[in-house]
């Protein structure tokens, strides 16, 4: 066994993560010892791979997919956000081996447009959200968090985004995905969460032509880092966030948790992540 506090991230595939290139950057950059590693786990291994990371010296880690909903019922003790939301992205290990599971999706949702649209105020007007995945349910309950007056929702499957109104609540407006680019008019706050424009994807084709100059948008794809969603937003004069600081903010409250360190997520980050 190693002498220094071992996290990993848990998933499937996992070699296209950038988690450990993240946390190892903030491991040295912080002088710490430790070690962050990638862990390729299949979804049957994955109870005994939890159970056995402990007596190895791990303190905690981060799970990804596919494992974030099954990750929730190998936890004793589960955060209310995360049971929320469904799903859990981050795991501490705690001495006596109990598993503590939360998720810090919104959390970095939320850092992340604070960082890169300084102003920003989600209760200003309605929030327009594309999909109705994970990401989406992290999203939905971060800004019905903070105040957010409406949520409008469009997804390719209606009845996903249905489910999440039944969930969630009145806040909640579903839009047909045929006419998503309707829900545009008068948001502040437009996001795309669906895969739509990520480097071997589709397009993402929704009309625009409702956008407000005075939305801040932002787009969970980071793979290019300015999509075309993007670019068209800032076209029309919005403040764009890109995804990448979304996936950079959701690890600071692991990294914080697992080695006492709350690290800083600013521009030598990025680069040390994108390098
Ligand atoms: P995540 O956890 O990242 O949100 P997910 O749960 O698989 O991932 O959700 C992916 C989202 O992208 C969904 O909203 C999905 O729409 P469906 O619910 O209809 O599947 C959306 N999506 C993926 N491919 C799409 C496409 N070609 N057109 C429109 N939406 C798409």
């Amino acid at each position: 066994m190693t002498n220094f506090p071992r996290a990993a991230v848990i998933g499937n595939p996992i070699s296209h993560s950038l988690s450990p290139k993240l946390h190892n950057y903030w491991l040295q950059r912080y002088g710490i010892s430790g070690q962050y590693e990638a862990l390729d786990v299949s979804k049957d291994m994955l109870e005994a791979t939890i159970r056995a990371l402990p007596a190895q010296g791990f303190i905690g880690a981060n799970v990804t997919i596919p494992h974030k909903v099954s990750v929730m019922k190998l936890a004793h003790h589960v955060t209310d956000r995360a049971t929320l939301i469904g799903a859990a992205n981050t795991l501490i290990f705690k001495n006596d081996g109990r598993v503590f599971a939360d998720n810090t999706d919104g959390y970095g949702f939320m850092a992340n447009m604070r960082q890169g649209a300084p102003g920003w105020d989600p209760k200003s007007g309605p929030a327009a959200i594309f999909g109705a995945g994970g990401a989406a349910r992290a999203i939905i309950v971060a800004l019905a968090d903070v105040g957010v007056p409406e949520i409008r929702l469009a997804n390719r499957t209606r009845l996903k985004a249905e489910a999440l109104k039944a969930e969630f609540g009145a806040r909640i407006r579903v839009f047909d995905w045929v006419q998503a680019g309707s829900m545009l008019d008068g948001a502040t706050t437009v996001i795309n969460t669906t895969s739509l424009g990520m480097k071997g994807a589709q397009e993402f084709k929704v009309s625009l032509a409702e956008l407000s100059p005075d939305a801040v948008v932002t787009d969970i794809v980071y793979n290019p880092l300015r999509t075309q969603f993007l670019e068209a937003a800032a076209a029309k004069g919005c403040q764009t966030v890109d995804g990448l600081g979304m996936l950079l903010h959701q690890g600071v409250p692991g990294f914080e948790r697992w080695f006492g360190t709350r690290p800083e997520v600013d521009e030598d980050t990025r680069r040390a992540v994108l390098s």
